[in-house]
């Protein structure tokens, strides 16, 4: 396993692994890696001759006030754990390599990020974006992986390539939750003992959602308003939104029906989580 840091190295790793004819996974990651991670990693492993993750911390999807200082960071540890995974290559570059002075170049999905995170975090994905077309655009990966806890980002990236005429499949994979329910995330780690234990409210409640929508529910209000009433009977959690949307256009609907992503934003104290489900009728 081998750390890269300059995009002309990667570049040269690349080449060489086509020139054997390998398929190349990309896993693009902040670090601070944890099993979700690592079973993108895994995936991307079998499917791949070449596994590149990439770790970095990028400025651009964090705004004003937001966590890009004390976003955790740890490569020594992430390297463990890839090297341990069977990873071919971190790709970890520095900020002045992915943006260097006079950078002026922005990839922006337009209303599919309007809503959701994209409202309460207004230039949060067009980071996403920029950053993701940078690294498809730097590794031209055969293969991209990334996880479903982040849905709206995975509608937006899967548009994005689309649209843009990507040569790269993009899978989404399912998340990884603790053996409580709690979906991982690098910002877990900013929980106190007792935000952690109120966090498990999120899956609960969706978990009685989706026996909602099995045992026949369909009226998207009557969902939003039963999620709105658990998660506020839980004294730290600040509902930040709860959305019933479609996954073509990301809009609210009123009736589910067809695939519908059901996603909700919450506060425990100073760290924002999120948690999905898509429910398909
Ligand atoms: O999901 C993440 O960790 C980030 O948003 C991504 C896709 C690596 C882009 O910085």
């Amino acid at each position: 396993m081998e750390i890269i840091r300059e995009i002309s190295m990667l570049r040269a790793r690349v080449k060489e692994a086509r020139s054997h004819g390998k398929l190349v996974g990309l896993v693009p990651t902040m670090g601070c890696l944890h099993q979700g991670h690592l079973a993108l990693l895994a995936k991307a492993r079998a499917e791949n001759g070449l596994t590149i993750l990439s770790i970095f911390v990028n400025p651009l999807q964090f705004g004003v006030g937001e966590d890009y200082e004390e976003y955790p960071r740890d490569l020594e540890s992430d390297a463990v754990q890839v090297e341990k995974a069977g990873g071919h290559i971190i790709f970890a570059p520095t900020v002045k390599e992915m943006y260097p002075q006079g950078y002026a170049t922005y990839v922006d999905v337009e209303r599919l990020t309007a809503g959701l995170c994209g409202a309460s975090r207004p230039h949060h994905f067009r980071g996403v974006t920029t950053v993701v077309a940078k690294l498809f655009n730097i590794v031209i990966p055969d293969n991209a992986y990334f996880g479903q806890k982040d849905a709206q980002q995975a509608l937006v990236i899967q548009r994005m390539v689309r649209d843009l005429n990507m040569n790269v499949l993009v899978h989404i994979m399912p998340t990884v939750r603790e053996a409580d329910g709690l979906a991982m995330s690098s910002r877990n780690s900013y929980l106190s003992p007792a935000e952690r234990r109120a966090a498990l409210i999120l899956f609960q409640t969706l978990l009685q959602v989706s026996e909602k929508i099995q045992g026949g529910q369909r009226d998207a209000s009557a969902i939003q308003a039963f999620i709105v009433k658990e998660i506020s009977s839980e004294p730290l959690a600040t509902i930040d939104y709860v959305s019933i949307v479609d996954t073509e256009e990301i809009r609210p609907v009123k009736k589910i029906s067809g695939r519908i992503l059901i996603a909700l934003a919450v506060r425990f104290g100073k760290t924002r989580l999120i948690d999905n489900i898509i429910v398909e009728v």
